[in-house]
């Protein structure tokens, strides 16, 4: 079977966050499995872009309205990402060293889709399936199907995946004539609440629908920022998948940005001890307290506004009993006040504002505990991060984090609380405090995380499954 995985990230070429760390370890676990499967996402002018070699395997050119723009497809020369690797490069809409956030991101991902499907036109074989991820991606199954340009690809199935249904890519149809031009008997599928919605169409015209966990499935159900009724309309066609992670990249024993690797059954107390010195050490934290961590965007949906709460509340509670560090960026009131906390408690809490994939590898590995206090949380990878490094994971029940972390209570290996609150929280913190002063039980936990399988080996079987439901 051949899929063509489009989508706007893929680690290590272009990430923002979880979704490039799934497309770029899926793809390879489905190749291991004995598929094809190939990935294409838009040339931005990243490290990866100028550091490998591509060669030029297409060209052509397409409208935006009235701009016309010539695009070329590159693919990776070497394979080095155990896949097929393609980036659609369209001078003057895509050529930025940036993801999102710009003045024209509707144009340029419209750009990135219509070029994406101008280049499959012209395959001798087309593909079997068309996986698109996101709202980026969200108008393929519509323009496949109903573009006249592309009725050569009307039969090819195509799966949509929902990673976070917050973020839609809604536009106004006052830009409907810079979609290529299509049956418009079947303009209605575009649309979802007066606006072109690019989820939405995904939603109607993809042959299937996946979350990237069965509880956030359920959860959108109920609320998906506007799409719940479409969802409960189409909840046929949908199912959720539990994301996996890429054991290769996310291995202690050989994680390169770590000071010192350690597994389950090597050095896992000197290796955790060496991890957590180097940090405290760079960081100003103390190396006998227990070390909390926050990885992660400063947004409300992962309940980081309630951090500068958490934390202070922890450390006067605590005072002189555990560390606590922040990685993350995002919302600036947020970051404010995260600064601000720095003046209460120089020593025992730090806060590193940025984006920092090797020192995000050393949290996960120098931690004892994680915390991810999420009001929504479709999959979240973080935790399994987290297990897989033998750091203790707190998480709100919710979403993917319910799927995942099991509390210690119920005979797993993580702290679970109900509400995303700071009492939740420092409840959740203070059961931690108690797991950690027995050393004996918080290592035996340890060796219970740790042997946690959230490879993708399971989670691409059932991939290939869906793919195996579609009929033509
Ligand atoms: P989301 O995609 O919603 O941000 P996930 O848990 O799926 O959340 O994935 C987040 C990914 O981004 C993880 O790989 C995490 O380690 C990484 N990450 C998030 N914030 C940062 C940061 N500031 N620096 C480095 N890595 C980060
Ligand atoms: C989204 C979600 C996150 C999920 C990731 C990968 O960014 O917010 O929960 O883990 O996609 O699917």
């Amino acid at each position: 079977m051949e899929i063509l995985h489009i989508s706007a990230e893929c680690y290590p070429v272009a990430k923002v966050g979880g979704l490039a760390d799934v497309v770029g370890a899926l793809p390879k676990y489905q190749v291991a499995a004995g598929e094809i499967a190939k990935v294409v996402i838009p040339a931005y002018r990243l490290p990866f872009f100028f550091d490998h070699h591509f060669e030029t395997v297409h060209q052509g050119g397409i409208w935006i309205g009235n701009q016309w723009f010539h695009f070329n497809v590159l693919k990776e020369s070497t394979n080095v990402l155990g896949f097929d690797l393609y980036l659609v490069d369209i001078p003057g809409l895509l050529d930025h060293g940036q993801v999102y956030g710009l003045y024209n991101d509707m144009e340029r991902f419209l750009g990135f889709q219509v070029a994406v499907l101008d280049w499959v036109n012209e395959w001798k074989h087309l593909p079997d399936v068309l996986h698109c991820h996101d709202h980026h991606t969200g108008l393929i199954p519509f323009l496949a199907q109903y573009a006249y340009k592309y009725s050569h690809l009307k039969n090819i199935p195509s799966v949509l995946t929902i990673h976070n249904a917050q973020y839609q890519g809604q536009f106004g149809w006052d830009r409907i004539y810079m979609l290529p031009s299509f049956d418009l008997w079947k303009s209605g599928l575009l649309d979802w609440g007066g606006a072109i919605n690019p989820l939405a169409a995904g939603i109607k015209c993809a042959w299937k629908v996946n979350t990237v966990s069965p509880g956030y499935m359920q959860e959108l159900l109920e609320q998906a920022n506007g799409l719940e009724e479409l969802l409960r309309m189409e909840s046929r066609k949908c199912s959720g998948i539990l994301n996996g992670i890429d054991t290769e990249v996310w291995n202690p024993a050989t994680d390169t940005y770590l000071y010192s690797h350690f597994s389950m059954k090597k050095d896992l107390v000197t290796g955790k001890a060496a991890n957590k010195a180097e940090l405290c050490e760079a960081y100003n934290l103390d190396q006998e307290l227990p070390l909390f961590v926050f990885i992660g965007r400063l947004v409300n949906d992962k309940g980081a506004d309630l951090l500068p709460g958490i934390i202070y509340k922890a450390l006067q509670d605590h005072e002189g009993e555990l560390n606590f560090m922040v990685l993350g960026s995002g919302d600036d009131s947020i970051a404010y006040h995260l600064d601000q906390l720095k003046h209460i408690y120089p020593r025992g809490y730090c806060f590193y504002k940025g984006y920092n994939e090797a020192l995000s590898h050393q949290l996960y590995a120098g931690a004892d505990f994680l915390l991810m206090p999420s009001r929504v949380e479709p999959c979240g990878l973080n935790q399994m991060y987290a297990l897989r490094y033998g750091t203790m994971p707190l998480v709100r029940k919710t979403g993917g984090l319910k799927d995942t972390v099991i509390d210690i209570g119920d005979k797993g290996a993580g702290i679970t609380f109900l509400h995303p609150s700071v009492w939740d929280v420092s409840y959740a913190i203070k059961r931690a405090l108690e797991v950690y002063k027995d050393d004996k039980l918080f290592q035996n936990y340890r060796v219970k995380m740790m042997s946690i399988d959230h490879s993708w080996n399971q989670a691409a079987k059932e991939y290939i499954n869906l793919y195996s439901s579609l009929k033509y």
